[in-house]
């Protein structure tokens, strides 16, 4: 069970540790913005609703579970998920590496860059500030813990929202591959079901997290706004520059991958201690058929930065490919089926992406 101090005082309580705890950032953070606090508020106020409930959902009775619950019907046994997810095994997972593309052409520069402003905006917002802890912990460890230290809480606020966005761009993309193909009157050559999965996948991930937090309004509010601001620009971004938008999911994928490595790293380092025991929620046991034994939050960290390498991998390729002519090499067979090729699993992994003369 998530506690924090602020959790067992009620409302009341709540309201002055808020403003405690606000005072406190701000005395800490004298260099940030106006616009912190208010986030760092709703946060608080999220993080109170947050450690009123269990992050494990094992037990039938716990109030997670009754965050979505599953409709029960006359009739209907169960509805399992649209796509079954690919077995990843323990050390194909424990592979993944950090990567980097680097960036070649025009294109490639301006979604990196894109990438890189995105990351920085989300960073100042929430108070996210890797390296300069990296920094003061060579020097001062305990002083570095006090200021910046990422929290289970802060984690996983930062993940739900990354999250609820990251399910946006397959679904723009294989809307528009799919409006394409008919209006040309030609096949789409499978790029479509990877796109939709991919989005589905991201969408599965923001499930399980919501089985572990749920959102206050704020978070719901800024998930909204992104969600109408985000949806319109990939929309026009894709039709004007499809190449440019796989190579930014590219870009944005290593950043995901880097971000699950440091939750693991915390998580291995000791400093994310509320994490240690808890279990994966029933909805990931079955969606990524997680074995007995190996369904504790790191693993379910494992699984979902396999995921995350795996799209980082799949748009990399896609933005080296003839947008219009190649076919999916994620879903074609292959003539020579023993040399390696790009694969829904993690068999072989080419972390910045399959090279188009490789392949096609
Ligand atoms: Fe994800
Ligand atoms: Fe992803």
């Amino acid at each position: 069970m998530i506690s924090t101090r602020v959790a067992t005082h009620g409302p009341r309580g709540s309201k002055q540790a808020s403003t405690q705890f606000l005072k406190t950032l701000n005395g800490l953070n004298t260099y940030s913005a106006g616009l912190r606090p208010t986030f760092v508020a709703i946060h608080h106020v999220q993080l109170a609703q947050a450690s009123q409930r269990q992050f494990s959902n094992t037990s039938k009775t716990s109030k997670i579970d009754e965050f979505f619950p599953q409709k029960e019907t006359d009739k209907v046994r169960r509805t399992p998920p649209a796509w079954p997810h690919p077995v990843y095994s323990y050390n194909d997972m424990e592979s993944v590496v950090v990567a980097h593309r680097e960036a070649k052409s025009l294109s490639d520069k301006v979604a990196l860059l894109a990438v890189k402003v995105l990351r920085w905006g989300l960073d100042f917002a929430t108070g996210y500030k890797h390296e300069k802890a990296v920094a003061l912990n060579g020097k001062d460890p305990e002083a570095a813990r006090k200021k910046y230290a990422m929290t289970e809480e802060k984690y996983m606020i930062r993940n739900v929202f990354l999250e609820s966005v990251a399910g946006v761009p397959g679904m723009v993309a294989g809307m528009l591959r799919h409006l394409h193909s008919m209006r040309r009157m030609k096949r789409d050559n499978g790029w479509i079901e990877s796109l939709l999965e991919e989005s589905f996948n991201e969408r599965m991930h923001l499930l399980t997290f919501l089985k572990m937090s749920e959102p206050g309004w704020f978070m719901r509010f800024l998930v909204l706004g992104a969600q109408g601001v985000w949806c319109n620009a990939l929309f026009f971004a894709y039709l004007i520059s499809p190449r440019t938008v796989h190579r930014f999911v590219g870009y944005l994928e290593e950043e995901a991958v880097i971000t699950y490595t440091r939750q693991i790293q915390d998580l291995d380092a000791g400093r994310l201690p509320k994490w240690e025991k808890l279990q994966a929620p029933q909805i990931a046991i079955d969606y990524w058929k997680m074995p007995e034994g190996n369904r504790s939050m790191r693993d379910l960290l494992l699984y979902i930065r396999a995921d995350e390498s795996k799209h980082r991998e799949v748009n990399h390729t896609l933005g080296n490919l003839d947008q219009v002519e190649d076919p999916n090499p994620y879903v074609s067979e292959y003539k020579d089926n023993e040399k390696p090729h790009p694969c829904k699993d993690l068999k072989f992994q080419r972390p910045t992406g399959w090279e188009r003369s490789d392949i096609i």
